[in-house]
């Protein structure tokens, strides 16, 4: 059923055509719609080509603020993190705890692995057994038929590290998976573990078609799909800080350093617990992850698809960061599983996701999980900091005050003016908008 919002043959128009029918669809013509898409274009034609080739039926670019927190101390090296965030405390928040744990040795880090996994699934009517026994001869006809694929691969210290079986009849009638583990050192590996994958799975296909010693009913073999894992439990990262509880005295507000640590790690013992307040604990550790992942070009969304699965690798959602204290000693650390790339996709395309990697000093992927780790860790703290002391509106609402006055069209005068007015007040939308009816002007004396 057609009606006058459908579109027939949309991709094939060209981006004019698309803005033309889309306002004439849902704007009821009005021109002004084309210079709001032309003023989010990029002046030059060759760098808008760019952004057009990532995506389809592309009509602009929507903006975001790119910003950058620096003093972070990672593993002795001080780094300027660059972040995409709309969310206006974050920045500001990563900033304060890279400030706060700089003068406190930095964050330490640790890989704990690199290595991703893929799967072909497939249905075979045969026994696990029988198959179990051929995988051997299907092993070495996939590494032969991959051969080329991997060949870069493996001069650059990657590769496919292992395959095997694995049996879901149980639970599904002749259904199988061969499993592969990958290393792809510096790139995320998405295509290279799928082009070898759908290599490989052509492989099976053709080696229950062809091998002598098969009985007839044992050459039904069935490929599903070949894809790799966005589950990435084996590349993860551990990142953590550390101090005497003495030294946490100027982030515990009215606090005693001993109350702020205890207060600190019941907070994360509650997300622990709990999966609702896990949810939220997690939510801010990706307010960092994601604005860096985004930065440097990466899949935000492979990112957090993994971490809270592995949020929840026991059964339970939990809490992805974990604290001690120990004696006078309070110690903070994540654990995240972290696939992203500094070669490949659009790392090198992006002209700002480049820019942040140069700012970077043009990390190695491993040093690129060291980094979000520790923007991850720090977001956290600062957000824990906050609900335990202030409570997260004071900071969250200052930052905001200066959307609200836009959206209320304040002058730059009267901006200047409220944001001295509200330093030792609550801001909400309804106390600025009074500020504003009473002319937000500065109150003298
Ligand atoms: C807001 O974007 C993130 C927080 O809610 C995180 C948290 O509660 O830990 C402040």
């Amino acid at each position: 059923m057609y009606d006058t919002k459908t579109v027939k043959g949309f991709s094939k128009q060209t981006k004019e055509e698309k803005i033309a029918w889309l306002i004439d669809t849902f704007f009821e013509g009005d021109a002004t719609v084309k210079e709001v898409l032309a003023s989010h274009s990029h002046s030059s034609s060759s760098q808008q080509r760019i952004l057009d080739g990532f995506s389809e039926n592309t009509i602009a670019n929507f903006p975001m603020p790119y910003g950058v927190a620096p003093n972070f101390l990672i593993d002795g090296t001080t780094y300027c993190v660059p972040m995409v965030i709309e969310e206006s405390s974050v920045v500001a928040a990563a900033a304060a705890a890279a400030k706060f744990w700089m003068s406190r040795g930095g964050f330490k880090t640790t890989i704990l692995g690199t290595e991703k996994v893929g799967h072909i699934s497939f249905v075979w009517p045969g026994e696990a057994d029988r198959l179990q026994d051929l995988f051997p001869e299907i092993e070495t006809a996939i590494r032969r038929s991959i051969a080329d694929l991997t060949a870069n691969m493996q001069k650059r210290g990657g590769g496919v590290s292992k395959l095997y079986l694995k049996d879901f009849t149980d639970q599904e009638p002749g259904l199988y998976q061969i499993v592969g583990h990958f290393e792809t050192v510096d790139s995320m590996g998405a295509n290279f573990i799928n082009s070898i994958l759908e290599t490989a799975a052509e492989t099976i296909r053709c080696f229950f078609d062809t091998y002598k010693e098969l009985a007839d009913d044992e050459r039904h073999v069935q490929v599903v799909m070949s894809i790799l894992s966005n589950y990435t439990p084996s590349c993860t990262v551990r990142a953590e800080v550390s101090c005497p509880i003495a030294d946490l005295g100027v982030f515990a507000g009215n606090l005693s350093p001993t109350a702020f640590a205890e207060r600190f790690r019941m907070a994360v013992r509650i997300a622990e617990i709990d999966p609702y307040r896990a949810t939220t604990h997690n939510k801010g550790i990706y307010n960092g992850v994601d604005a860096v992942v985004l930065a440097t070009g990466n899949d935000f969304r492979a990112i957090e698809a993994a971490g809270h699965a592995y949020a929840a690798r026991d059964g339970q959602y939990r809490s992805l960061s974990a604290c001690s204290i120990d004696n006078d000693t309070f110690k903070f650390w994540i654990d995240l599983p972290l696939a992203v790339g500094t070669v490949g996709g659009l790392t090198n395309l992006h002209p700002l996701a480049k820019l942040s990697l140069d700012m970077l000093g043009k990390p190695s992927g491993a040093e690129l999980m060291r980094i979000i780790a520790a923007a991850g860790l720090a977001q956290n703290f600062a957000a824990l900091r906050s609900l335990i002391t202030t409570g997260i509106q004071q900071g969250h609402m200052k930052m905001h005050l200066l959307n609200i006055l836009r959206h209320l069209s304040a002058t730059p005068e009267q901006e200047v003016a409220a944001v001295r007015h509200f330093c030792d007040k609550t801001v909400s939308f309804s106390a600025v908008r009074a500020f504003m009816d009473l002319g937000g002007e500065i109150e003298e004396g």
